[in-house]
């Protein structure tokens, strides 16, 4: 039995006190949520005082994205150590507007994501194909080609502190979602690939989908057998909305 988890990506909104007044909405509405797993990852300069504010509450803080060096002349940049004295249990890795804004590529990703596991921060891998990618049939290839380059060196006995998120690009923001059932087909895939890679482990291995995810279809995304949990953009802004997707399954009719 795989617990649910639904992740906020605020990517570049709320500054820290936006980020405190969405907790303080944020946590009663979700204080009876059961039999999920809520995560919400914050931009770098919320990421304390989100902390504090979450603080003894279940719900988890994580970063949208990290540097694989521990220390260092990078300007700019925030190393795993400084994610774990703020109290992050997850970072995302990946993301789709990393990858195409800012030229990561899945070597980048995989060392990022050893060095949140060296940490003790378990990553949110994110792949996901374009549309062109998509319309030419290649998705499960870039998909398979993507997530096994991604894993190189993550050690089998940390497969189960993964998080693999599913984001097709043409879905993120586009208010465009897979159907349930696209979305498993991937999923399905990327299963049997973690299962390659990992031998069993991968029937405990989480799976998100993000794209569009929003209260009205994410039970149909969630009902889906190789669909664990979502990856959440711009619904997640609102401490509403999200709370109504991280309760997916608790919805009043
Ligand atoms: P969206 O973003 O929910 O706004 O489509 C999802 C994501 O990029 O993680």
């Amino acid at each position: 039995m795989r617990t649910a988890i639904m992740a906020a990506n605020w990517k570049m909104h709320k500054t820290a006190a936006e980020a405190v007044a969405f907790a303080e909405a944020f946590l009663p509405l979700v204080a009876e949520a059961a039999d999920v797993e809520i995560v919400v990852a914050a931009p770098f300069t919320a990421l304390d005082r989100l902390g504090r504010a979450l603080d003894g509450s279940a719900v988890a803080l994580a970063a949208q994205n990290v540097n694989a060096e521990p220390q260092g002349a990078f300007t700019g940049e925030v190393a795993p150590g400084m994610l774990v004295e703020l109290g992050c249990r997850y970072g995302i890795v990946g993301h789709s507007e990393r990858r195409s804004l800012y030229g990561e590529s899945d070597a980048t990703v995989a060392s990022k994501a050893l060095a949140l596991l060296a940490a003790g921060i378990r990553p949110i891998l994110c792949v996901g194909e374009t549309l062109e990618e998509r319309e030419s049939g290649r998705t499960l290839e870039v998909i398979g080609g993507s997530l096994a380059a991604s894993l190189a060196g993550v050690p089998g006995e940390r497969a189960d502190e993964l998080v693999i998120a599913y984001e097709p690009v043409w879905a993120i923001g586009t208010g465009k979602t897979a159907t349930p059932q696209m979305a498993q087909e991937v999923h399905g895939f990327i299963r049997s690939q973690l299962a390659e890679r990992f031998g069993d482990s991968a029937e405990s291995m989480r799976i998100q989908y993000g794209g569009s995810v929003k209260p009205d279809n994410v039970a149909e995304i969630m009902a889906q057998p190789d669909i664990d949990g979502a990856l959440v953009g711009g619904a997640s802004l609102d401490p509403d909305n999200f709370s109504k997707i991280a309760r997916f399954a608790q919805q009043e009719s």
